[in-house]
């Protein structure tokens, strides 16, 4: 079993890439551990969790709530969980949170590990201790930041995952793309959402190059003071859609990517707008939307990436360099207004 530590602050993960859940046991006592996941995973892998004690929720944002949180803390009180049990939450962000943030309240802490299950998962939700849910319209508004202490791949699982899903995910990894990595991008242009699903080897090795580049990202700049709010290219804006409209988490944020390429040929002189764009339809993810820019503005001012009265949004200088820019509230309801 190949195995790769990667160190944080405080704390370091274990990466079994291409391993497979059957090697789960290796990593974790099957005696002491809690497995969290939902129904659709449940459903379509029933086999892959036989002898294995297991949460099942269920699935969606809506429920990435502190109603559920209590609902797990109480099933694990039923099932005597105790310091010694080990979470794993096994499918896409939405568990994964979940999972990382009930282990890190439940006694005051528990070991955790992730099994990502959705495309989005793999390349970002699993990677860099951020857990949390919803509050009312505000994602991720409480949380904790705590790395996990593995993450494994199993690609078996996307055997099953909806194609809206894979849409999902590939907008993260069009996001990595443009803020970091030119190369991809131009790979992302020339192949097609066909090409990865066809091709297991062209699949895995995308899905790893992005959960590394993450988690460099995150071991430069664990608590987001730098470099780590690059991550959050299109969604200062995204997340204020989210949650206003019915759109899934890599929709919106194509949409806020869209913008903020608008938003940089005013601030950095960025000139490469049509080509992310071609690349977003490409992938299937929408571009341009309809909203009511006073109400999204509204919800936009709250972000977590407000201070006092700037934002700091995520920019781009060209394709595989972004930057982040402090721009007044004042400024940036101008530009959303003329957009
Ligand atoms: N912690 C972080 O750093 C971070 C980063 C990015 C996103 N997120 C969070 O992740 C969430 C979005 O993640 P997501 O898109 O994976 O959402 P999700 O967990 O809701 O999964 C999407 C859908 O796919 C289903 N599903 C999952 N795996 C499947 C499989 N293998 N086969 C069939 N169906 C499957 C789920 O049941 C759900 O219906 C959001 O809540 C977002 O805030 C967190
Ligand atoms: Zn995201």
């Amino acid at each position: 079993m190949t195995k790769r530590t990667y160190k944080f602050s405080n704390a370091s993960t274990d990466f079994y890439l291409a391993n497979g859940i059957s090697h789960l046991k290796k990593i974790t006592d099957i005696k002491a551990t809690v497995l969290i996941t939902d129904e659709h995973v449940y459903k379509a892998h029933a086999k892959r969790f036989k002898g294995w004690d297991t949460i099942v929720l269920k699935p969606g944002e809506e429920f990435k709530i502190q109603e559920t949180v209590d609902a797990v803390v109480e099933q694990l009180i039923a099932m005597e969980a105790d310091r010694k049990t080990t979470l794993v939450g096994v499918g896409g962000g939405v568990i994964t949170d979940i999972t990382g943030y009930v282990a890190s309240v439940y006694m005051r802490g528990l070991r955790f590990g992730f099994i990502p299950t959705t495309v989005l998962a793999l390349v970002d939700a699993s990677i860099g201790g951020k857990n949390g849910i919803d509050v009312g319209v505000y994602k991720n508004m409480v949380g904790v930041i705590r790395q996990p202490a593995f993450i494994l791949h199993d690609m078996g699982f996307l055997n099953s995952l909806p194609q809206v899903e894979w849409e999902n995910g590939f907008a993260e990894i069009i996001k990595h793309a443009c803020i970091k990595d030119a190369k991809m991008f131009a790979e992302l242009e020339k192949n097609s959402l066909k090409t990865y699903q066809g091709r297991q080897k062209s699949i895995c090795e995308l899905i790893q190059r992005n959960a590394l580049l993450k988690t460099k990202v995150v071991q430069k700049d664990e608590f987001e003071n730098g470099e780590r709010r690059l991550l959050n290219f299109g969604h200062t804006l995204g997340h204020a859609l989210e949650n206003q409209y019915e759109l899934s988490h890599g929709q919106a944020i194509a949409i806020g990517m869209t913008y903020a390429c608008h938003i940089s040929e005013q601030l950095t002189g960025f000139k490469q707008t049509e080509k992310v764009i071609s690349v977003l339809e490409k992938y299937n993810l929408p571009t341009y939307a309809a909203f009511d820019k006073q109400k999204v503005f509204n919800v936009l001012k709250m972000d977590k990436k407000r201070e006092k009265k700037e934002m700091n949004y995520v920019l781009l200088e060209k394709i595989g360099k972004g930057v982040v820019k402090s721009i007044s509230l004042k400024q940036l309801e101008k530009i959303i207004q003329d957009l």
